[in-house]
């Protein structure tokens, strides 16, 4: 071949191998880039409307036993697809959810470790990014240990972060909103205590972690999938605003045992120029798989009320007597001195179960039903319950027929005292119990250190217990709402019957303190990102000392602000966490309660912007019904709403749950006022919302 030619011909190739490491989402937004840096680095780039989202970031491992996966690849293949299908949860936001993207898969060959190599996989959908690390079953590859995971996110930028301290076991942290340079001299008074924390970083945070650039992007960065690996937060270098992952690590210090085949979780970053479309979208539910049960009917969402929010503040205890150190199996219950205020008595749970019934809710959650309490809080101990002893004050039995009689169900519950290895003893006994007594709900906790000692809430270790635990659930029919454990990572696309969990600071700490008003503007954007959190809303008697005079915390938010939370925060699993009492005295406003779907076929969302506000409108699944919630932080605002969704022509009666012209969260909090009006798909409501407040509307 003549000399110009082959040159040209080289050139061409070269430039086609890079195009051929280039991707764009469906609908040619986003691009993605990877390219072999020098030494052979694997890197990745992210552009949104060509403006750069991320900048040239490494990706690679750091093992224990064998060659690291770091440098010296060559890239030997390359393939490039498309995927485009629709799907329906067995739960959820809306009915039908639309996976699509372009997929490049890159395989990498390290010549140097007897040809070894990895695959990572880059998913480009519309509204964002999911990657991850594939190790393919080959003669050179079997088990590994993880060192470290080296993935980097380079930001642009000193983004406006909204954050939580990096920490191996708690997300009951307030979020912080601040400049990611202004992040290590905030990290010391953001870390509160709490009974079980582990941080690693003066500028370590968690993921979900939400950012706004200087010009108004919208970046989300977490994990899909969260499978067999552990936890990872992200480490800042604060100088060049890039962020690494940190995996959370066992006892000993490592961080994952693998054996090939198998893979990391996906990476996730979600991106726009728009807020509402971080809330909107479902890029993490899509990177994981479809569920794995073939009868899912037992699955259903649940609308609950509980003997738990009086424990909370102090007015009754989980504990049946005051005895501080009760020896499980040595003391008699039946012939302690009971305490006089233990909350979960037979009466005292047929009352709750008479309320569900005359109000239209599914089931009553009890805690503190067993025995074990005395001997548990703040102590580490590793058997204290055994999940299936009742106290003498409560009659299972008897609670059973008086909940069937009445058609509802009464959720378990489950207090590991993160003794974990006691509870997997126990798990088969405790579910049996369960099915034999009707429940078919459980509520499980792993509150403070977790046993084995040394283990961390994060780590592999315990991902692969919560996911065991619902597995295990499953061949029984249950579903599980798990508090204190791993935050969700769209797991339950797979195991719908994880209908719940906690990982974020819920409602409870309304009760210690309280929470920001500005807390679940964010949340949506952060823990929300990964799944449902069963954040426990309703609070009506915001101040906590009307049950517990010695309890001077009071609720952040306005009464209205309390119902617009059905719709801001999504859950198929929704308590109405206030007494009955207190319910019984604002009947008016509990009717949206009562009203609110939890489960959708559609989702609109109409105005948000993180640590400010948020309005969604959605409509019931199955129902010609919709509800709109509205929520602000402290400034008062009004609240755009729209109602475009609505079938065109048609005239539906809107009620209208707006906070009182006093009100506001620190001076008025129950001042409301409700009203009705005709609206259609025309309509445009200009509605005020209080400091603190909120607004909540049913359309029929
Ligand atoms: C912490 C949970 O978040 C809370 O809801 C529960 O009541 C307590 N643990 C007691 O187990
Ligand atoms: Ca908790």
């Amino acid at each position: 071949m003549h000399k110009t030619l082959l040159v040209a011909a080289l050139m061409l190739h070269a430039v086609l191998f890079v195009k051929a490491q280039e991707i764009t989402s469906p609908d040619k937004n986003l691009t993605l880039k990877f390219e072999l840096k020098d030494n052979g680095v694997p890197t990745y780039q992210l552009s949104y409307k060509q403006r750069p989202v991320i900048k040239t970031s490494k990706l690679g491992l750091e093992t224990k036993d064998v060659p690291s996966f770091l440098d010296g690849f060559t890239v030997t293949n390359t393939e490039q697809s498309t995927f485009d299908e629709s799907w329906n949860p067995v739960w959820g936001e809306q009915k039908t959810i639309r996976n699509h993207y372009n997929e490049l898969l890159v395989t990498l060959t390290q010549k140097s470790v007897q040809d070894r190599y990895i695959r990572i996989r880059f998913r480009l959908f519309n509204d964002g990014l999911g990657f991850r690390y594939e190790f393919p079953s080959q003669k050179n590859l079997n088990y590994f240990i993880i060192k470290e995971e080296h993935t980097q996110f380079a930001l642009t930028g000193d983004h406006k972060a909204f954050w939580l301290p990096g920490d191996f076991d708690t997300e009951e942290y307030e979020t912080v909103t601040s400049n990611l340079s202004e992040i290590r001299g905030k990290m010391k008074a953001a870390v509160t205590p709490n009974v079980s924390q582990t941080t690693f970083s003066p500028t370590g945070v968690q993921t979900p972690l939400m950012l706004k650039s200087k010009d108004g992007l919208y970046i989300n960065i977490h994990e899909a999938a969260l499978i067999d690996y552990s936890c990872m937060s992200l480490n800042l270098d604060d100088k060049n605003f890039i962020l690494e992952s940190f995996l959370t690590p066992d006892a000993i210090g490592d961080k994952g045992y693998m054996q090939a085949p198998t893979q990391s979780p996906w990476r996730t970053i979600i991106v726009s120029d728009k807020a509402a479309d971080i809330l909107a979208s479902k890029t993490i539910l899509n990177l994981n798989e479809p569920t794995k049960y073939k009868d899912v009917s037992w699955i259903k969402p649940i609308k609950y009320v509980g003997v738990w929010w009086e424990m909370i503040t102090g007015k009754s205890t989980w504990a049946y007597t005051d005895l501080e150190n009760v020896q499980l199996g040595i003391t008699d219950y039946s012939k302690t001195k009971p305490n006089g205020k233990h909350g979960a008595n037979t009466q005292h749970v047929k009352e709750y179960i008479d309320f569900a019934a005359k109000n239209g809710f599914d089931a009553v959650l009890v805690e503190g039903w067993n025995q074990g309490w005395e001997d548990w809080f703040g102590k580490t101990k590793d058997y204290v319950f055994d999940f299936v002893t009742p106290y003498p004050d409560f009659d299972v039995k008897e609670l059973h027929r008086y909940a069937a009689s009445k058609g509802v169900k009464i959720i378990m519950h489950h207090e590991t005292s993160g003794s974990v290895r006691n509870y997997e003893r126990h798990l088969d006994t405790a579910y049996k119990f369960m099915v034999e007594n009707g429940y078919n709900a459980v509520k499980s906790g792993y509150v403070g250190q977790i046993i084995p000692r040394g283990e961390h809430h994060y780590g592999q270790w315990l991902v692969n217990h919560y996911l065991y635990d619902i597995t295990k659930a499953a061949e029984y029919k249950i579903m599980v709402n798990a508090h204190e454990a791993v935050r969700p990572t769209g797991l339950s696309r797979t195991y719908p019957n994880l209908i719940g969990n906690e990982a974020a600071r819920g409602t409870e700490y309304e009760a210690f303190g309280g929470n920001n008003p500005d807390h679940t503007t964010i949340l949506p954007f952060t823990r929300l990102m990964g799944g449902p959190m069963d954040y426990t809303p309703g609070i009506f008697q915001t101040r906590v000392s009307a049950y517990n005079p010695e309890n001077k915390s009071f609720v952040h938010t306005t009464l209205v602000h309390q119902l617009a939370l059905y719709v801001t925060m999504y859950s198929p699993l929704q308590m109405a966490a206030d007494l009955p009492e207190t319910y019984n005295k604002f009947m008016d406003a509990f009717q949206f309660i009562k009203d609110v779907a939890v489960d959708w076929d559609e989702t609109n969302i109409l105005e948000a912007e993180p640590g400010d506000y948020i309005t969604i409108a959605r409509k019931a699944k199955n129902k010609e019904e919709w509800y709109i919630g509205s929520i602000t932080d402290e400034n008062p605002r009004i609240a755009n709403i729209t109602f475009e969704y609505l079938p065109k022509g048609k005239t539906y009666e809107a009620t209208i749950y707006a906070d009182g012209k006093d009100a506001s969260y620190d001076k008025n909090p129950q001042s409301y006022a409700i009203r009705k009006i005709k609206v259609t798909s025309k309509t445009v409501l200009k509605q005020k919302v209080a400091s603190g407040g909120g607004v909540a509307i049913s359309v029929k």
